[in-house]
């Protein structure tokens, strides 16, 4: 049967692209504590070696725009192709997928009430193909096979940090009784504070970046009493992309233990986080 074998929590920002496709600025004052703290992650990924991933993760306009725009969406394709939404990238190569993980989970899913758009083509954004190459530089998602969910953060109401969590949750329980055995590492990109217009642009809020991290780890259910509201004044209009983070930590189940973590300010307009974490459950095989 396939298992969730961990979770990865990072942020995913435009300019992180221009770095990737050009390792001496890597090793630039600017770039390397960011980078350097993707090492821990890397040693945890060659050791755990996940065969998937299923990520959350948010679009920003590439797929979907205001006419049409499902709270939740999740894709059922062979591949995900890359497109620059307007950064100025180069596209990253097409990510294969996972169409039979995708549609147990569609299943399940919507036997369980998420209600999910069902995408047999999506584009995916920087959000998606980043943190992929963050994680396996150079390879980045042809490492593994992918399933895309996507969480609306572009047009209000958002679905709340609670449904959120339940969502990560169901996804849990359907990886759970998925018949192969896989192993399942879920990622959740975006945040931490941020704040790209207005007059707070520029707004970064470490205190509660810090508080978000540790409750991460061993009280999520506090991170699903705020309210998107209190999001946006606690961590900026696109800090609300915690909403990947704290659906991604509800697939791993009530205990996790931390692995690693790295926290960097800025990287453009971004608090950059990073964390990994493991089921407990996962932790206590490790150790047997
Ligand atoms: C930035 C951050 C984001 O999350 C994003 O989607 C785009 C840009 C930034 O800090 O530049
Ligand atoms: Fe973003």
């Amino acid at each position: 049967m396939a298992r969730i074998v961990g979770g990865i929590f990072t942020s995913h920002v435009p300019l992180i692209g221009k770095a990737l496709a050009n390792p001496k600025l890597q090793q630039e004052p600017y770039w390397k504590p960011f980078f350097d703290g993707y090492r821990g992650a890397h040693e945890w990924l060659d050791r755990v070696k996940p065969d998937a991933v299923v990520m959350f993760y948010n679009d920003h306009g590439l797929n979907f725009f205001l006419d049409k725009l499902p709270t939740f969406a999740i894709g059922a394709a062979d591949e995900y192709r890359n497109a620059d939404e307007g950064w100025g990238l180069t596209p990253f190569p097409p990510t294969p997928g996972d169409p039979r993980l995708s549609r147990h989970l569609i299943e399940s899913l919507v036997n369980e009430e998420f209600d999910l758009t069902t995408c047999q083509e999506m584009l995916v954004d920087h959000a998606f193909v980043i943190p992929l190459h963050l994680l396996w530089p150079g390879v980045g998602g042809r490492a593994v096979k992918t399933v895309p969910i996507c969480i609306n953060t572009v047009q209000h109401p958002l679905p709340t940090p609670r449904r959120c969590y339940r969502l990560g949750q169901a996804v849990g329980r359907a990886v759970a009784s998925y018949d192969e055995d896989v192993k399942v590492l879920v990622i959740g990109s975006g945040g931490l504070s941020h704040q790209l217009d207005g007059e707070r642009a520029g707004f970064i809020n470490k205190q509660f970046d810090l508080e978000c991290m540790d409750k991460l780890v061993n009280d999520p259910e506090a991170l699903t009493r705020y309210s998107n509201i209190e999001l946006v004044e606690l961590a900026g209009t696109q800090g609300v992309e915690l909403l990947m983070w704290i659906a991604a930590r509800g697939a791993l189940g009530d205990g996790a233990q931390e692995v690693h973590r790295n926290y960097h300010i800025p990287i453009s307009n971004t608090a950059a986080g990073l964390m990994v974490l493991e089921p407990r459950a996962a932790g206590m095989q490790a150790a047997a």
